[in-house]
């Protein structure tokens, strides 16, 4: 974990959009970095939580959300487009992506695997990432720092039994993450990296491990620092890396 004290409003600034943001980390990003003054943009599929998460960030007085429902496992290359368009016509620049939504799909192996959950799988973790961070490329070269991350793990480094299309979408993220940081380093300031959580308390760590404490893992608020930092122009050098969060 990096040793960092953010200043109460280092994003005040910034314009980020978060993927992912009904539940676990992504909703605990969102908050943490309204916090720090970040105007944000929150996609995800559950539309009463991305109201609920609306509401507790205007409560609390930080910049209001734009909100926008979207099912990365259906929505095609133009709806993405139209993300853009929406955020075009209200702040003209994007400053951070942090795409984080995922789905942990089946714990089989790969011969009894079925291929509409493989398909599920590599449409919410993998392509709705690539989608959105090729559509809102643009955007990201208006600003004059701007930071991209997406959302690896343990099993994206290592392949373990029964992981499936789980670990082969986050094998390819960091695939994809290396490409895009290569391609961008010398002709733009936008820099891309991965974060992988590790253990975090969460709907989908309950479904990956049901036998496990839950309360052994922290809370997703405690692994933030890392958001904040990565988000933060004082990370402006790091470029297609890959950090533990833990
Ligand atoms: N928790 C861990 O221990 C851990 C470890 C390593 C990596 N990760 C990674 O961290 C990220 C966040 O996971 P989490 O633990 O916070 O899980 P989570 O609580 O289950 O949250 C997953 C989020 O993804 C969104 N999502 C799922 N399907 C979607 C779809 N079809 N379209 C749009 N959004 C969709 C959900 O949105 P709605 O709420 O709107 O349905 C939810 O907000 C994932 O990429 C995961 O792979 C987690």
């Amino acid at each position: 974990m990096v040793d960092f004290k953010p200043s109460k409003d280092c994003l005040k600034d910034k314009t980020i959009l978060i993927t992912g943001t009904g539940s676990g980390i992504g909703r605990a990003a969102a908050k943490t970095l309204s916090q720090f003054g970040a105007q944000l943009i929150l996609l995800s599929k559950d539309t009463g939580r991305l109201e609920s998460l609306y509401e507790e960030i205007v409560e609390q007085g930080f910049k209001e959300p734009l909100i926008h429902p979207m099912d990365f496992e259906s929505a095609e290359e133009e709806e993405y487009l139209k993300v853009k368009e929406a955020i075009q016509d209200k702040f003209d620049k994007l400053d951070g992506l942090i795409n984080n939504a995922g789905v942990l799909g089946e714990k089989k192996l790969l011969g009894q695997y079925q291929y509409s959950i493989w398909k599920k799988v590599l449409n919410v973790n993998l392509d709705s990432a690539f989608l959105l961070t090729k559509t809102l490329l643009p955007l990201l070269n208006h600003s004059k720092l701007s930071s991209v991350l997406f959302t690896s793990s343990g099993v994206g480094k290592k392949g373990r039994a029964y992981w499936g299309a789980y670990a082969i979408s986050k094998f390819a993220t960091e695939g994809m993450m290396e490409v895009f940081a290569d391609e961008l380093e010398n002709t733009t300031k936008i820099r891309v990296n991965c974060i992988n959580p590790g253990a975090v308390r969460t709907k989908m760590r309950e479904e990956a491990y049901p036998a496990e404490d839950p309360e052994t893992n922290p809370l997703p608020k405690e692994i933030m620092n890392l958001y904040v930092y990565l988000m933060c122009d004082v990370s402006e050098e790091i470029n297609g890396q890959s950090i533990n969060a833990q």
